[in-house]
């Protein structure tokens, strides 16, 4: 489902070149839930932010449900990845003057959803995470963990086939951080997808079916 083919990426700053990515491969298969555990600085959001088509690919190559990415015009990556891929942040990155609701409904209109349905499945989602009541609040009208939980809902509007969600647990307490966790597990397995998550907390990760890590620039099985 996401096939990432020795992958480079290298970041310049004036003299320097900082090669971050050095031959990275990843594979993971619908339905399968990864979890990435490397030291900070080593290049997981660089990662996830080629996975998820928001930063340029430079060298390698990655594909998407068996789609090469590699060359595509920007609105064509741009449908892939509003049709297939949802991404969840550290920091919820909700729109502020939009409510939860509304934020949940947006990315299905831009994928052409209407109104109503798109209205209707968001309300879903929230009654499915015990936020019904909260469907009118605004962000900052929400709780960290409520927050994180409607951003994850919003990654999860258009039933994207992959899900890459980067330390979405790293901003909340232990308590919170796990009941988003396996929200986040819970959903993606339901809906079979692909998932590459994050995270600084071996606990958590083993509770996927598989962690790598990343060393030097290449990505290692976590039990090597
Ligand atoms: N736009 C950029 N320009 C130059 N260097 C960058 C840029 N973005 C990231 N870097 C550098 O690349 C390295 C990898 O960054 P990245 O954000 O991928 O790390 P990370 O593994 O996600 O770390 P953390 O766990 O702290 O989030 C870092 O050393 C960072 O300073
Ligand atoms: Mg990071």
């Amino acid at each position: 489902m996401l096939d990432l083919t020795n992958i480079h990426h290298t970041y310049r700053q004036g003299e320097n070149r900082l090669e971050i990515l050095r031959g990275a491969n990843l594979r993971i298969e619908a339905g399968e839930m990864v979890a990435l555990v490397a030291p900070s600085g080593t290049g997981k959001s660089t990662l996830l932010h080629l996975a998820g088509l928001l930063e340029k690919l430079q060298t390698g190559s990655i594909r998407i449900d068996g789609q090469e990415t590699k060359g595509l015009s920007d609105p064509k990556r741009s449908a892939l990845r509003a049709g297939s891929i949802g991404f969840v942040y550290q920091f919820h990155h909700l729109l502020p003057e939009f409510t939860a609701l509304e934020n949940i409904v947006l990315p299905q209109l831009i994928l052409g959803t209407e109104r109503d349905v798109a209205a209707r499945r968001a309300m879903e989602l929230l009654a499915q995470v015990g936020l019904k009541a909260r469907a009118d609040h605004r962000p900052t009208q929400l709780s960290g963990g409520e927050q994180q939980r409607v951003a994850i809902l919003r990654a999860l509007a258009n039933k994207p086939k992959i899900l890459l969600a980067d330390e979405p647990t790293g901003n909340l307490d232990l308590a919170n951080g796990s009941v988003v966790f396996d929200l986040i597990r819970d959903l993606a397995r339901a809906g079979n997808m692909a998932v590459l998550l994050v995270t600084h907390n071996t606990e958590l990760a083993g509770r996927l079916d598989r962690v790598v890590t990343l060393h030097e620039g290449v990505i290692q099985d976590w039990s090597l």
